[in-house]
């Protein structure tokens, strides 16, 4: 069992971070990974990528949204409660460099998982430009941590809410007109992903992207997170999460990922039913 020893919500409790105690996890973690996770013995298996990870502690962190049957569970428990399955770390980690700028772009709870790469691009030494992204200023989450690994940072949201009124597009792309930024790496929805490669692919900057794609067994067997890239098909699980975005198939995989939509929304309507009961 996997005990959560902090738990805290965001966003009005719609986005929930965890930390748990894995310490065999922390002690192997490197950034861009992700563990799976399963509630209880008949949950749903999901793949997170780790916010961050304590080798001295022994915990990780993730941080979720919650959107369905299976996050509205895991929003169940508490402090104290336990995970019955933590699996990882699983994906190759990210391959960080020093380039001189690069720029970070983090939306929705992708800023979770682009929160380490951040960390670990300034720690060796590059200048970090960061750009979150958000629909409004409540669902805006880590602006302090990632202010803290940043060289600059600048906020968008959809509505004007806070920061700059627009998309993080938008505030990339005077970023880009006027620096000589060497690399981007971009985590979010994905649309968000597409529109900053389609961005950076005309200003010829090799961008990194974060996939989350449909997972079962997260190993290589299964097929289920499988995606094309560059016109071959990859395995997200093992050959990712991290892609070239400019060889991304981007529309492919939002319709893969909308595939059990419908299944999806009756598993959440009949658990918030129960739940209500
Ligand atoms: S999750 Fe099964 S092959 Fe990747």
């Amino acid at each position: 069992m996997f005990k959560i020893v902090k738990r805290q919500e965001m966003s009005e409790g719609t986005v929930i971070l965890n930390e748990i105690e894995a310490p065999l996890i922390a002690k192997k973690a490197k950034p861009g990974q992700f563990v799976i996770m399963k509630a209880n013995e008949t949950g749903e298996r999901i793949p997170l990528t780790m916010a961050d990870a304590d080798p001295e502690k022994g915990t990780i962190t993730v941080i979720y949204m919650v959107v369905g049957k299976t996050t509205a569970l895991f929003k169940t428990l508490k402090e104290g409660d336990a995970y019955q399955d933590v699996i990882g770390p699983l994906g190759k980690a990210t391959h960080l460099e020093k380039q001189g700028t690069v720029v970070c772009v983090g939306g929705g709870t992708g800023i979770a998982v682009l929160h380490p790469i951040t960390r670990g691009l300034k720690e060796i030494g590059n200048r970090v430009i960061t750009i979150l992204g958000a629909r409004n200023k409540d669902l805006l989450i880590l602006e302090d941590h990632m202010r803290a690994v940043s060289d600059e940072l600048y906020v968008t949201t959809d509505d004007g809410s806070y920061g700059r009124h627009g998309l993080v597009t938008d505030a990339l792309r005077d970023i880009m007109e006027k620096e000589d930024v060497k690399q981007v790496v971009a985590i979010g929805p994905v649309p968000m992903m597409k529109f900053v490669s389609l961005l950076t692919k005309e200003f010829n900057v090799p961008t990194m992207v974060s996939l989350n794609p449909i997972m079962v067994d997260g190993t290589g067997m299964c097929g289920g997170c499988r995606v094309s890239v560059g016109g071959t098909t990859q395995f997200a699980c093992v050959d990712g999460p991290e892609f070239d975005g400019h060889q991304v198939d981007y529309d492919e995989l939002m319709k893969r990922l909308a595939a059990y939509c419908e299944e999806e929304k009756e598993c959440y309507n009949e658990f918030c039913t129960l739940e209500q009961a």
